[in-house]
């Protein structure tokens, strides 16, 4: 059993953010921030996992309600010191433990094993970077000469020659829980912010002899904090970079990898190709040799293998078949399941409906709550008038049915096998199988019959 805890601070008010949204909610590549450093966190498989909560804290608890999560309250909050120590009722005397913030969110797996692995239960390991413009951060002190840390000081706190200093505190550390126990209760708020910081905790540590390891992590963005919509918006631009990057190199061909947005989780068969400007949310899977053209929206779908998404398309939890055509301007709402080789064309609507293989709705249609057979071709302008103002009903349409344009299928209704309808019919009632029905008002021409025009005055 593992002998790691982790603390992730996470309640801060985060006025910087100007928003009455709690901070660790606000989503980063589609996901609170919050849950980013949650997934990190599991995956290190510790003994237990205690996210620190305060302002906003039910609605914290309501988004991100993961079993096995121990929730601290700290209330008021006066610090990250003081958050760390309202956990410490509940801490182990034994192992050590690990503390994130949950304002750091795209910190990465390894860099976190990296900084364990430097961690004993007598020593600290501190999880520092070194960046150009280290303005906002905890500097890291070091004495000269031995270059052993001595102490963090904070910006607020900081005077001008340590603020010159580019060796920050990212704030992620691991920490001998007996040490917590000894020293956490000993911190005070004599400070410019009048808070307790936990960084205070190293200076008491080297003071008494402990050790202090640093690691650094692979990324510098792997530990930008998030204090303000303008850190939000720049850590998003740097979470989308990475994701594209792992994108081509696992083959994948981007037409510019600054033009794609992933809000969750996209899989990539062999030969995908993605044009410019698409958004990606939920989990979509792309199977072999699909091809996404420019400015779509697909959302929680799966694309199977062949298939071409043409331009401005929106794609919301579907399942689309192998080598369909769709778009542009389709419009696949949630529900649907495309087979094999369909084709969608512009400005039609499909939503909770199945269509089987081989058949075509190429123009201006809305299909929904409908059941589509195969080789079945529906015309332009075709309508499922699925809604009677109160429910909703099915149309069925049958294997090689030919709708003619404008057609009306007022549901429930049954299109047999092999019917024809006439163009600019309204269907009412099912129809017999391989006949043609129509329903329309016969065509007259009045002879002599003269246009309105205007009366002079
Ligand atoms: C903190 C560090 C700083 C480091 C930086 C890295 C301290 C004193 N400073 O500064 O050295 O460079 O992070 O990003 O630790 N929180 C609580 N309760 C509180 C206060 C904060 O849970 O009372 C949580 C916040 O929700 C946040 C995290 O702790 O997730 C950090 O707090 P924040 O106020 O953002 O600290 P920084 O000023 O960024
Ligand atoms: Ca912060």
């Amino acid at each position: 059993m593992s002998d790691l805890d982790i603390v992730i601070l996470a309640a801060g008010i985060g006025k910087r953010m100007r928003s009455s949204l709690p901070k660790v909610l606000h989503k980063l590549a589609g996901k609170p921030l919050l849950r980013h450093v949650l997934d990190t966190a599991q995956k290190l498989v510790p003994r237990k996992i205690y996210v620190v909560y305060g302002h906003g804290g039910e609605q914290v608890q309501t988004e991100i309600n993961d079993d096995h999560l121990l929730w601290v309250k700290q209330e008021p909050q006066l610090g990250t010191g003081h958050a760390l120590l309202q956990v410490l009722p509940c801490l182990e005397k034994s192992g050590k433990t690990l503390v994130l913030l949950g304002d750091v969110p795209l910190i990465q797996e390894n860099s976190l094993t990296t900084l364990i692995a430097s961690s004993s239960t007598n020593n600290f390991a501190l999880l520092t970077v070194t960046l150009a413009n280290p303005f906002g951060y905890g500097r890291v002190i070091r004495e000269n000469g031995t270059h052993r840390i001595s102490a963090i000081v904070e910006e607020k706190d900081a005077n001008e020659v340590q603020r010159k200093i580019n060796e920050i505190n990212t704030g992620i550390m691991v920490l001998p829980n007996a040490y917590l126990h000894d020293c956490l209760p000993k911190l005070n708020n004599h400070n410019a912010q009048g808070e307790y910081y936990l960084t205070d905790i190293i200076k008491l540590a080297a003071s008494s002899g402990i050790k202090i390891e640093t690691t650094q992590p692979h990324y510098e963005w792997e530990v930008s904090g998030i204090n303000s919509k303008v850190q939000l918006a720049q850590l998003e631009r740097a979470a989308q970079a990475f994701q594209a990057q792992q994108l081509l190199e696992a083959g994948v061909t981007l037409m510019d990898p600054s033009r794609i947005d992933i809000r969750g989780n996209l899989l990539c068969g062999n030969n995908v190709e993605i044009d410019v400007n698409c958004i990606f949310e939920g989990t979509v899977t792309l199977e072999d040799s699909v091809k996404i053209n420019a400015n779509c929206i697909i959302r929680d779908t799966i694309v199977k293998s062949g298939t071409t998404v043409l331009p401005f398309s929106v794609i919301d939890n579907a399942e689309i078949g192998r080598n369909c055509h769709i778009g542009p301007y389709a419009r696949i709402r949630p529900g649907t399941r495309l087979d094999d080789n369909v084709h969608i064309g512009n400005f039609v609507e499909i939503k909770n409906s199945y269509i089987a293989m081989d058949s075509k709705a190429n123009h201006l249609s809305y299909i929904g709550d409908a059941i589509v057979g195969k080789k079945v071709n529906i015309g332009a302008g075709t309508i499922t008038c699925n809604y009677d103002g109160a429910h909703k009903h099915q149309t069925i349409i049958e294997d090689n049915v030919f709708v003619g344009s404008d057609t009306q299928l007022i549901a429930p209704v049954k299109v047999a096998k092999g019917s024809t309808i006439g163009a600019g019919s309204t269907i009412t009632r099912d129809t017999p199988e391989e006949q043609l029905t129509l329903s329309r008002a016969k065509q007259i021409s009045i002879s002599g019959w003269k246009r309105p025009s205007k009366t002079k005055i």
